[in-house]
């Protein structure tokens, strides 16, 4: 959409503070929506960035009954924690605010009064379970029994993990609260709903036909939201930590934490706002058609932003919409799922300590690495190239090189240009371009393409050099070198600014070393930056290599922390009680060979095998285990299954036996087969 636009207001999504922030979330969303910001400002755009901690919800509640202390602990402890993170990383919010401040509270509360009011939701009574014991009503994952299929005792109200089954909490046998383990009944219980249902129409319209523009994963989701149906959504919730609902015999309940988080990025640029009378009042940044509006997010987060909170904006009326919503994929460590719960993830504040002074190295392998299309994998190794081999010998090493010359034939004084070769003039020609090349990536969200060509120029840079060799020609044709070396120069205030926004630290280092007073984007591309005359100070590097030691540190603290859950995992599930010789014998394991094996339709999860048992009379057994396998490569296998397990049919298939799979204690599995082949049939005992 080329409309124009006055101002910008740019949110990115508030973490939970139920732990602290890792290089997911700033590869994901704050990096690049600093980026944005940056370069936002340096254009001389109005422009606000809005962040904040989001302190409701489960998960905070979670943290605190594991770490013994209150709620408000939790959330005072990470808020703290993550906002100085933030603030070391150079993300450069305008303000970080929390949901817990009473400027939100009051603010979500009369919005949802409002919306109350207008009778823009639907009541409605439901069933849910409830712990007698504890007065809570419980979520569905937090609910656990036997499954009604596989008959294992532990399954989730969701989800069998042992039958792979998906169910919902009502379906479960004796039913019990996960944490206390105790017995539950079902309560009757009122809720508020936003009638999403009503909004399929204009939604549909908006994204799908005046959106074509945002990201393909944006818009591939919301479609596949759309296609099913919207339903409506519930907003309240039967908890104890939140936003007390605003309604009368509404005690004990408390507005859903998607409903008030996004009312936090409203609320938070009024307390700004407040403190700040030269941005002229919050709605000029929430209500002016003549604002834009853009959400940074992760792909979780896709439906609240894109659907739900533009809705719940609708519903009250008089706000603008988000223009865009650029969202990423997820980002993976050493090729693992990142995970606060697991400790396993590179958190910022320890890196800052095993690596001091290190900001703009994080930021930039993880926007040269940024998920943007698809998931991606930090990994040390990655991170300690991609430092050496581009930051310090490429952007480094030209910087470097630039001022040495420039000290040690010019006393730190920069020279005069003399006449240009016809090398001197297809160098400069070379980035003439790069303030458009880099505006049009980044006004497009491609943010990785644009720190390519920010580094392009550096590069252009290395090259120029190493072509003129100066120290050759000092001798014979100085004046040459005063040019060679203006050129350089002027290439390397040019690097100042086409970088500030990627790595403002080393940026700002570089600007002081160069003497550059003021600078603007718009200077960018320029090659008379650099007056002469002008002195600079000492040079210092701008980046220094990363020992391998250092890296190797890294990775161990990593494989200790997977060392330490398997060990948690394994005391959390020792071994059961003995059973006795006939007890065994009941069992029935034989070894089949797969003849056939194929995915079952409609089923994400579900494989269908045909095996050998044996007897002349093909057996199928379908087992939960597609995630791990390609079906073909399970074919000619031996496997061992139990042949007396009762049958049941799975997603409309007959499943006669249970195929056995050894479970790492990540969750991964394997199939298990014999060492030496055997006849199919043969028992295992
Ligand atoms: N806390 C949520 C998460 O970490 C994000 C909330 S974004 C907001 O997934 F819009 F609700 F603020
Ligand atoms: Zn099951």
């Amino acid at each position: 959409m080329s409309k124009s636009f006055k101002r910008t207001t740019v949110t990115s999504a508030l973490p939970y503070a139920n732990g602290p922030v890792h290089i997911g979330h700033l590869a994901g969303v704050y990096v690049p929506a600093d980026i944005y910001v940056r370069y936002l400002r340096l254009k001389g755009r109005d422009v606000i960035f809005v962040g904040g901690s989001d302190e409701h919800g489960v998960p905070v509640t979670i943290r605190a009954r594991k770490e013994g202390i209150s709620t408000q602990d939790v959330v005072d402890r990470y808020h703290n924690l993550i906002k100085k993170s933030f603030e070391d990383f150079g993300i450069s919010f305008d303000v970080y605010g929390r949901t817990t401040s009473a400027t939100h509270h009051e603010f979500a509360s009369d919005f949802f009064r409002k919306l109350y009011d207008e009778g823009k939701f639907v009541e409605q009574v439901s069933e849910q379970f409830y712990d007698e014991e504890t007065g809570r009503f419980l979520t569905d994952r937090n609910v656990r029994g036997e499954c009604p299929r596989c008959h294992a005792p532990e399954a989730y109200g969701d989800q069998c993990e042992k039958c792979g089954a998906t169910l919902s909490p009502e379906e479960l046998i004796n039913p019990y609260n996960a944490e206390t383990g105790n017995p539950l009944v079902k309560r009757e219980t009122k809720h508020w709903y936003l009638p999403l249902d009503k909004d399929q129409e204009w939604l549909e319209k908006w994204i799908l036909e005046e959106h074509k523009e945002w990201r393909s994963n944006v818009y591939g989701q919301c479609k596949s939201w759309l296609d099913g149906g919207l339903r409506p959504r519930a907003v309240t919730r039967d908890l104890d930590w939140g936003i007390p609902v605003p309604v009368e015999g509404a005690e004990g309940k408390v507005l859903y934490v998607w409903f008030d988080a996004p009312i936090g990025y409203i609320s938070n640029t009024k307390e700004l706002c407040e403190s700040h009378p030269e941005l002229g009042g919050w709605e000029k940044w929430w209500k002016d058609p003549e604002t834009r509006l853009v959400h940074f997010i992760g792909k979780d987060n896709i439906v609240f932003h894109c659907i739900v909170f533009p809705a719940m904006l609708k519903a009250h009326g008089g706000y603008i919409l988000p223009d865009n919503v650029p969202s990423n994929e997820f980002l993976n460590l050493e090729g693992n799922k990142i995970s606060t719960s697991k400790n396993y993830a590179v958190w910022l504040n320890e890196y800052l300590e095993d690596l001091p002074n290190r900001q703009d190295e994080l930021r930039y392998v993880l926007t040269a690495n940024a998920p943007e299309t698809k998931d991606n994998d930090f990994t040390w190794a990655d991170y300690q190239a991609r430092c050496n081999n581009e930051l310090v010998a490429v952007y480094g090493n030209f910087v470097n090189r630039a001022l040495q010359l420039t000290q040690k034939y010019y006393e730190g004084a920069v020279p005069g240009c003399g006449e240009l070769s016809d090398y001197d003039r297809a160098t400069l020609a070379e980035f003439c371009d790069v303030k458009d090349k880099l505006e049009s990536l980044l006004e497009n969200f491609k943010f990785r393409e644009a720190q390519k060509e920010a580094m392009n120029l550096a590069r252009i840079g290395n090259k120029y050099i190493a072509d003129c060799e100066p120290w050759k020609v000092v001798k014979s044709d100085p004046e040459r070198v005063k040019t060679i070396i203006n050129i350089s120069l002027q290439i390397t205030a040019n690097l100042a600014i086409a970088f500030e926004p990627f790595l403002p630290f080393s940026s700002g280092r570089l600007r002081e070393m160069l003497a550059m007073k003021s600078f603007s984007w718009e200077d960018l591309g320029r090659t008379d930056l650099m007056s002469e005359g002008v002195v600079l100070s000492k040079p210092e590097l701008l980046f220094t290599k990363i020992e391998d030691d250092v890296i190797a540190a890294q990775v161990k603290k990593l494989e200790d922390t997977v060392r330490a859950n398997e060990e948690a995992a394994y005391r959390a599930n020792p071994v059961k009680p003995n059973v006795s010789f006939e007890d065994f014998e009941k069992l029935d394991i034989r070894v089949g060979l797969v003849k056939s094996c194929e995915k079952v339709k409609k089923s994400k999860k579900l494989l269908k095998f045909v095996i050998d048992d044996g007897s002349g009379i093909e057996r199928t057994i379908v087992s939960g285990i597609a995630q791990w396998y390609e079906p073909e490569r399970l074919v000619g296998k031996r496997v061992l299954f139990v042949a007396n397990f009762e049958p049941r049919k799975m997603m409309g298939v007959e499943s006669q036996g249970m195929i056995l799979s050894a479970v790492n204690f990540n969750g991964d599995l394997a199939v298990t087969t014999t060492i030496d082949e055997v006849k199919p049939g043969s028992q295992v005992g």
